[in-house]
C-alpha cells in the first residue's frame, strides 16, 4: 500500500514541478494526454484481440439454476441460459447491476466452531455506486469536450446536481465516488485477510482514482480554475487542433495527468475486467451443452482406425478363430 500512495504522491510531484518550476504546460496539457491515449487504445485493442483469438477448448458457462433437459423440469432461463437471448440478459444484469456480487456472502466461524454464511451486501452496493457515479462524472464532463453540449449532458447535470450549495450546484456524485472510493481502500487495509491478498496493483489504481476526484473536486468549489480556458484546451485537443490557453492553474495539470496515467495503465491492469467480463467463456457461453455439441477448436485431423476397418483387416483370421464378427467375412466375399 505504501508504495502504491508514493507513487501517487510523487506522479503529483511531478506535475507541480514539471507545470510550476519547469513551465512544461504543453508537455502535461498536450503532448501527454495523446500520449496516454494511444497508448490506451492500442493496448485495449491489443489484450482484446489476443483475448478473442484464443480458443475456447470447452464449453464452461458456470450457472446458478436448472440447465434446459425435459420438458417437464423447469429451467431457468436466465440463470442457467441456453439461448442468445438468455446470455444477453444475464450478462446485462451482470454488468449493470453486478447480479453476482449480490449474491455474495460472508463466511465465518460461530461460536462452538459453527461456520455461518450471512449474506454481505456492502461490497456491492459500494461496487455499483462507484461505477456508477464514474460513468456519470464521466459522461458529465462532456460538457468539456462538445460544443454545441448535448441537452442530455446538461440535462444529466442538472438532476445530479440537485442539492444546491449557496449559488453553486453540488453534484451528489462527487461525493458518492469519494465515498466509495474510500471504503474500497479501507476494507482492503482493515480487514486482515484483505490485507494479506492485497497487492500494489490493487492499491495503485484507487489512490488514482481518489487523486483524480480529489483534485477534481477541489478544482469546483475550492481552488478555481477558469472553466473557459479548460473548455479552448480540451476543445483543441478533440479537433487535433491543440491550443494551450494562459492561466489554468496548477491542479488541473495534477488532474489531467493522473487521468493519463490511469488510462495509459488501464489495458496493462486489472481494470481489463471492463472487457473482459464480454470476453470471458463463463459468461457469454449459452449452457446448451446437452443440445449441441461443442467441438474444440484445437482439435486437429486424427488418423482413426474404425472398428469397421479393422474387421475388414483382420475379421477373416476373428472368424477362423471362432471370434464373433459383425459383417461375416464369408458374406462379404
Ligand atoms: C477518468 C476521467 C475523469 C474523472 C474520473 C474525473 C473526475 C472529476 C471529478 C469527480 C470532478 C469534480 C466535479 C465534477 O464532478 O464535475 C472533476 C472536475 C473537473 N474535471 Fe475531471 N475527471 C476526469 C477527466 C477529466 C479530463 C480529461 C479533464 C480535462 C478537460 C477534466 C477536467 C476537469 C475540470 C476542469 C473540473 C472542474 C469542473 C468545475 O469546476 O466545474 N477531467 N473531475
Amino acid at each position: 500500500m505504501q508504495f502504491a500512495g508514493l507513487v501517487v504522491v510523487g506522479i503529483i510531484m511531478l506535475v507541480f514541478l514539471g507545470v510550476q518550476g519547469l513551465k512544461l504546460q504543453f508537455f502535461f496539457g498536450v503532448i501527454i494526454p495523446y500520449l496516454a491515449l494511444v497508448v490506451f487504445c492500442l493496448g485495449l485493442i491489443g489484450r482484446v484481440v489476443k483475448w478473442g483469438r484464443s480458443p475456447v477448448p470447452f464449453s464452461i458457462p458456470t450457472v446458478h439454476g436448472q440447465q434446459k433437459s425435459l420438458p417437464w423440469i423447469k429451467a431457468s432461463a436466465i440463470d442457467s441460459p441456453v439461448t442468445t437471448a438468455g446470455v444477453v440478459a444475464r450478462l446485462a444484469l451482470e454488468v449493470l447491476f453486478f447480479r453476482s456480487l449480490f449474491k455474495n456472502v460472508k463466511a465465518e466461524l460461530g461460536e462452538g466452531r459453527r461456520l455461518t454464511f450471512t449474506w454481505e451486501k456492502w461490497l456491492w452496493l459500494a461496487g455499483l455506486l462507484f461505477h456508477w457515479s464514474f460513468l456519470v462524472v464521466i459522461f458529465r464532463h462532456l460538457r468539456f469536450f462538445t460544443e454545441p453540449v448535448p441537452a442530455v449532458v446538461h440535462s444529466l447535470g442538472s438532476l445530479d446536481g440537485f442539492f444546491q450549495v449557496g449559488l453553486q450546484a453540488f453534484f451528489i456524485t462527487d461525493l458518492i465516488i469519494l465515498a466509495t472510493v474510500l471504503y474500497l481502500l479501507l476494507r482492503r487495509v482493515c480487514i486482515p485477510q484483505m490485507r494479506y491478498i492485497s497487492l500494489p496493483a490493487d492499491y495503485f489504481p484507487l489512490f488514482v482514482i481518489f487523486g483524480i476526484a480529489l483534485s477534481g473536486i477541489s478544482m469546483r468549489y475550492f481552488f478555481k480554475v477558469d472553466i473557459a480556458a479548460v473548455k479552448k484546451l480540451a476543445m483543441g485537443l478533440v479537433t487535433f487542433k491543440p491550443v494551450l490557453p494562459e492561466g489554468i492553474g496548477v491542479i488541473f495539470y495534477i488532474h489531467l495527468f493522473l487521468v493519463c496515467v490511469l488510462f495509459a495503465y488501464f489495458p496493462f491492469s486489472k481494470l481489463m475486467h471492463m472487457a473482459g467480463i464480454f470476453m470471458a467463456p463463463t459468461r457469454n457461453l449459452a449452457n446448451d451443452s446437452r443440445a449441441r455439441r461443442h467441438v474444440n477448436p484445437w482439435n486437429y485431423p486424427v488418423k482413426v482406425h474404425t472398428y469397421a476397418d479393422y474387421e475388414a483387416e483382420f475379421g477373416r483370421k476373428m472368424e477362423e478363430a471362432g471370434l464373433p464378427v459383425e459383417n461375416s467375412q464369408a458374406k462379404v466375399s
